[in-house]
């Protein structure tokens, strides 16, 4: 970490974000000068969400594999800072593609991820149903975070050798990252 870094820390596990409703996309989806007060109450926790991360020139996700895919507050996280006017633009008259990222650009995702099993990675024999990276990328991308790295931990339910040689693959890949990352220039916020 540089001096004039400012870390904003979140943990979903413990203070899990309020998972979208049927109030809430009735919310996002009205005009915002039309929202009622009890609408305006209804997108607090989510206005908050996104504009951290609007604040945000690194963005370092923890994200263990549940059954293949992210765990449920990790999810509800992504749900609330893909936001219609906010991080993402939409437009029904627009004649090809009618959404847009609205995330400032230059933005970085990084990813540190943890598996029980092995063979998650790009052309392993469980390549596919790596839902985790897929489901982060995807949507943070579709915002405007296109820059991703990810660090991968896999044998977790093994416990053996291989466990410790992919932590020790791992933390090297994170040293590396750190050291590139130090050297980076930001966007100015
Ligand atoms: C509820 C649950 C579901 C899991 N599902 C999978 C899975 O689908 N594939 C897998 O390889 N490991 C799976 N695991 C193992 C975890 O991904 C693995 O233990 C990981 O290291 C957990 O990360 P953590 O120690 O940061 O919680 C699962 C673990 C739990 C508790």
């Amino acid at each position: 970490m540089r001096p004039q870094d400012i870390v904003d820390y979140l943990d979903v596990g413990r203070t899990p974000p309020t998972p979208v409703s049927q109030a809430w996309i009735a919310a996002a989806f009205c005009p915002p000068e039309l929202r009622t007060e009890a609408q305006k109450v209804v997108l607090a926790e989510s206005d908050a969400l996104t504009d951290a991360l609007m604040k945000a020139d690194l963005v370092v996700i923890g994200a263990p594999m549940y059954n293949f895919g992210l765990p449920a507050p990790l999810k509800a996280w992504i749900d609330n800072v893909v936001r219609v006017g906010v991080t993402f633009g939409f437009d029904r008259a627009r004649s090809d593609v009618p959404y847009w990222p609205m995330l400032p650009t230059g933005k970085r995702l990084i990813i540190l991820t943890a598996r029980g099993d092995y063979g998650y990675g790009p052309d392993g024999r469980l390549a596919h149903m790596n839902l985790v990276e897929a489901g982060l990328k995807i949507p943070l991308a579709y915002i405007g975070l296109y820059e991703s790295e990810v660090v991968a931990v896999e044998y977790d339910e093994f416990s053996d050798d291989r466990l410790a040689a992919s932590i020790s693959e791992a933390e090297m890949s994170v040293d590396a990252l750190v050291d590139q990352l130090a050297m980076a220039e930001y966007p100015a916020t």
